[in-house]
């Protein structure tokens, strides 16, 4: 079977070096788009094009769909070549010389048992369980097959990252590599701008990270870790435009906080929470409180869904539209994004923006910003609602009001990365 590395590969010299590496079991920490998976998809597919009949060679990813996207790429890749099948639906490209790349997900690590791996690649290990190293471990006994962990650092209390700091330290078989932006840059693959970009708009602790690779040793578990009360709570002042309602329609209590912006400076006037009340009470409310003003409303997503009292057969929206007496366009309401990607949104814009939480009315927000926690399964912990800690209400508010004003405000790319 004819076969000659790309070029480009050549062109860059660190990613080279990686693909390379003899040893059985290779770590990459590299920044992102630093070029980890297409090297490691090349080394993979070298792999298997050295094997035989029945060998089985595994790319592996958090969840099927990165697995997907990676199947497409080496199909696209190697379109040109000899190769017999490739199956959809199975994701699985059979080679000429009988070898067969599978692309597999790493969120059942117990399907993952069984078989005879001759080289596998671990794809974004840092968001895989452990238990997916485990079982990968167990399917290259037999065959002394080797194994590629590529992925960005994710914090230091992770199996990856310690993994990482073995190999590090130097073991048999084991060898380690680290990629910087700046490598990145050197090749030509990431730009300058592309950097600078990402330094302007993420938090800061999470850009070492991604672009780094210098894990965030002090990042505490709670969700807003950049908000500090000096700097994000003080006087607010009413601005003219539009006063953004941002609601949540919890059974008890329901929630609104009171948000303007002007784009640069963010300012969350009052929190209201009315504990055993209803939403036509809470817009009276409101009315009450901010006669004639012009409104925009956005909240939690699953309101279009949610009937606000049973009998009127209308949603929450419909009903805050009618008791405020608002047009279609005030209505805005987007789908809430994960708490991940959500959490790098919120502390960004307290970062990199200025925000103030009125040190008066705003105090519910307040307390949340600095008391609601993320588990390591990146949930906000919501378990016992009397502990105030963890109703989170008002933090909710804050996040859809953000989602909805400000979620383009990252980037596509980065929220992709
Ligand atoms: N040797 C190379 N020369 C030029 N471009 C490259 C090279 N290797 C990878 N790229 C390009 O860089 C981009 C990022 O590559 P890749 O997806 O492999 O990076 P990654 O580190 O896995 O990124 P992510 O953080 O998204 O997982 C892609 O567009 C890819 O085509
Ligand atoms: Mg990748």
């Amino acid at each position: 079977m004819k076969y000659t590395r790309p070029p480009k590969i050549n062109a860059y010299p660190k990613q080279r070096e990686f693909i390379d590496e003899k040893s059985r079991y290779v770590i990459v920490e590299a920044t992102t788009k630093a070029g980890k998976s297409v090297g490691m998809l090349i080394w993979l597919l070298e792999q298997a094009l050295k094997g035989s009949e029945g060998e089985n060679f595994w790319w592996i990813a958090p969840v099927s769909s990165q697995a997907k996207i990676m199947f497409r790429r080496l199909k696209r890749f190697i379109k040109t070549k000899p190769f017999i099948s490739t199956n959809e639906s199975e994701l699985f490209i059979k080679l000429g010389n009988g070898a067969v790349i599978w692309f597999k997900s790493a969120d059942k690590p117990d399907s993952l048992y069984g078989d005879d791996v001759y080289a596998a690649v671990l794809d974004e290990f840092t968001r895989m369980k452990e238990d997916a190293w485990f079982a990968i471990r167990s399917t290259v006994t037999a065959t002394k097959g080797k194994v590629r962990f590529i992925g960005n650092v994710k914090g230091v209390n992770n199996w990856g990252y310690k993994l990482a700091r073995m190999a590090e330290k130097g073991r048999e078989d084991w060898k380690y590599y680290k990629i910087t932006a700046q490598d990145a840059i050197d090749a030509n693959v990431l730009t300058e701008a592309e950097i600078q970009d990402a330094r302007d708009v993420l938090p800061h602790d999470v850009f070492l990270e991604l672009y780094f690779a210098i894990p965030n040793q002090s990042k505490s578990d709670k969700f807003c870790f950049s908000f500090e009360k000096k700097r994000h709570v003080g006087q607010t002042n009413e601005m003219a435009g539009y006063y953004y309602l941002s609601f949540d329609f919890n059974y008890n209590p329901i929630c609104c906080s009171i948000f303007q912006h002007d784009h640069q400076v963010i300012q969350c006037l009052e929190t209201i929470k009315l504990p055993n009340s209803d939403i036509y009470k809470l817009c009276d409310v409101i009315l009450n409180k901010y006669p004639n003003k012009p409104f925009i409303v956005n909240g939690d997503y699953s309101g279009i869904a949610k009937l606000g009292i049973v009998q009127d057969n209308v949603n929450y929206y419909q009903i805050i539209q009618s008791k405020l007496g608002l047009r279609d366009t005030a209505i805005q309401i987007v789908p809430n994004p994960s708490l991940a990607e959500n959490q790098v949104l919120v502390n960004g814009i307290l970062e990199h923006k200025t925000v103030i939480l009125d040190e008066h009315k705003a105090q519910d927000l307040i307390y949340d910003c600095e008391n609601v926690s993320m588990s390591n399964e990146k949930k906000i912990i919501k378990t016992d609602r009397s502990d105030p800690t963890q109703q989170a209400d008002a933090l909710d508010t804050f996040r859809y009001f953000l989602n909805t004003n400000f979620s383009g405000w990252q980037g596509q790319q980065l929220r992709a990365a």
